[in-house]
């Protein structure tokens, strides 16, 4: 049923990672972002503490694992980004890996660059702690001076605008210069710097007045939590969001290894240490938190706010309230939130680049360059009055409809057209830990299943209410037809004819089906 094409060897090898540690920093880079700060430790919270890490544990090991041995597996396999890889499996299904980098480079990472260039002004604003007493009036009206709406798009902001072009300058010279001088050696530097801070706050917060009460609230159970939907529904949201998963990244991260790995083994590293990350700076985040309800005098459910909130409102006011070294807290919390932003940025940009050359096989540093400008250019409409409107509810399409259809449609590639034996025979190669038919049963059923029905959760919701109240006008242009754009975008770009035939590396292999 595949349809036969012929895939012949690039005339340039591949670039490869000069060290597997090199590899596995930087696929950890590309997942620990601004959701493990921000996102994980709300949803802990909110889903009844310590609860919600049944959940999140169960998801990990039923979708998070066998979706990023997929990913890695396919990318090893194929040796090519999203859509070499998806069309060396079959011609037909190009457009999807084209549909997820697209999403990736001109959905995701848009509005994220612009979220860590929010961050580099706080580092900034840290220093004299700007903020003033009034976190919140300094955030909305000061700092974004935020419009009544998405619609009243607004001047926009200059100091955003330069940062904003900070973090592109940055993540284009690290792409620029490839796998193994760029990306690597970038992530060798900034992962293991982010460990370090994150360190530093964790120990930090815990030795504040009140940590202890932040914690509490942070891990104390509430069982009964465990029979809502919704924090199942949030658990499986999250773990998707939060590996990196569905945008063709791993396939393309993999595809850089070389062939004699351990794709099982370092799925399972990546996953784990992704989620540890997570529980890890929650600490830091609740320690802080019950400080400062203990310095406000008011119970810690009042001190905590949710995602944007929580990171440029309620972690400011925090901040102020320190009793020594404040700045030097706020100074390292932001760095700490820029650097988790731009290795996950670097990953978007590169998954996008890479699927361009290995299409069209042009210079990566022309690629490379074409694409940040364009991006930049992009994103600037990020940085305008309404920008965090489009944050918004660009975000909520892209991860709620965009990464779960991908996710769906990708199963189904690997599951049935494919044949998920066929890969799992792949990944098992190695011998290390291996992958049992579970993995088969769970790329093919249990994973589009659950997608399935986060799918159908967010329909169901979405035709309720318009999101977040926002007006429908504004909800189809910058959310459905973002989406829908980037799938028309990714039609025509499998249209394209490859400039060079496309080949096996594994030469017969490519055409069995179980
Ligand atoms: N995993 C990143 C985070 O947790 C976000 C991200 C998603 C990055 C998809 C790249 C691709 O913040």
């Amino acid at each position: 049923m595949n349809k036969h094409v012929e895939f012949s060897e690039p005339h340039h090898p591949r670039p490869q990672w000069r060290s597997r540690m090199g590899f596995i920093l930087a696929a950890m880079g590309s997942a620990v972002g601004l959701g493990n700060i921000w996102r994980f430790s709300y949803l802990c919270y909110k889903n009844g503490g310590g609860a919600f890490l049944i959940p999140y544990a169960i998801a990990m090991v039923v979708v998070g694992i066998p979706l990023m041995v997929l990913e890695l597996g396919l990318g090893h396999k194929m040796r090519g980004s999203a859509p070499m890889s998806f069309a060396k499996v079959n011609r037909h299904w190009e457009w999807c890996g084209w549909w997820a980098v697209t999403c990736a480079m001109f959905g995701i990472m848009l509005y994220y660059s612009a979220v860590i260039a929010w961050c580099v002004n706080y580092v900034f604003f840290s220093i004299n702690l700007s903020w003033g007493a009034d976190t919140k009036a300094f955030f909305f009206q000061q700092f974004l001076q935020i419009s009544d709406g998405p619609l009243q798009i607004g001047d926009i902001r200059a100091p955003i605008l330069l940062s904003l072009m900070t973090v592109w300058g940055v993540c284009w010279m690290i792409v620029f210069f490839g796998v193994q001088k760029g990306l690597e050696r970038a992530n060798k530097i900034f992962m293991p710097l982010l460990f370090c801070l994150i360190a530093i706050l964790v120990v930090w917060s815990l030795n504040l007045k009140g940590a202890m009460e932040g914690i509490r609230v942070y891990l104390s159970p509430d069982f009964s939590q465990l029979s809502r939907p919704q924090i199942w529904i949030d658990a499986f949201s999250q773990i998707f969001f939060s590996l990196s998963l569905a945008f063709g990244i791993m396939v393309t991260y993999a595809s850089y290894l070389p062939r004699k790995a351990d794709i099982v083994q370092d799925a399972v590293v990546i996953s784990i240490g992704d989620c540890l990350f997570s529980v890890i700076a929650g600490f830091a985040v609740f320690g802080t938190l019950g400080y400062m309800a203990q310095a406000l005098g008011k119970p810690v459910s009042e001190v905590v706010t949710q995602s944007i909130g929580l990171a440029f409102v309620t972690y400011p006011e925090a901040i102020s309230n320190m009793p020594a070294f404040s700045k030097a807290f706020g100074v390292i919390f932001f760095s700490a939130l820029v650097l988790a932003g731009l290795t996950s940025g670097i990953s978007l940009v590169e998954a996008f680049s890479a699927a361009i050359i290995d299409k069209f096989h042009f210079s990566r540093k022309t690629v490379v360059s074409v694409v940040c400008l364009t991006g930049f250019l992009g994103s600037i409409i990020f940085t305008a009055k309404s920008g965090l409107f489009w944050v918004d509810i660009l975000d909520h399409f892209i991860t709620n409809y965009g990464l779960v259809i991908i996710g769906i449609l990708e199963c189904i590639l690997v599951g049935w057209v494919l044949g998920a034996r066929h890969l799992r025979e792949h990944v098992n190669h190695a011998g290390g830990i291996v992958m049992t038919r579970f993995w088969d049963i769970s790329v093919r059923v249990i994973a589009p299943a659950v997608l399935g029905i986060l799918l159908f959760n967010s329909l169901h919701n979405e035709f309720r209410a318009p999101y977040e109240g926002y007006p429908w006008v504004s909800i189809i242009l910058i959310g459905r037809d973002w989406v829908v754009g980037a799938l028309i975008v990714a039609l025509f770009m499998a249209m394209y004819p490859w400039k060079r035939a496309l080949e096996s590396e594994e030469g017969s292999g490519l055409h069995n089906k179980s």
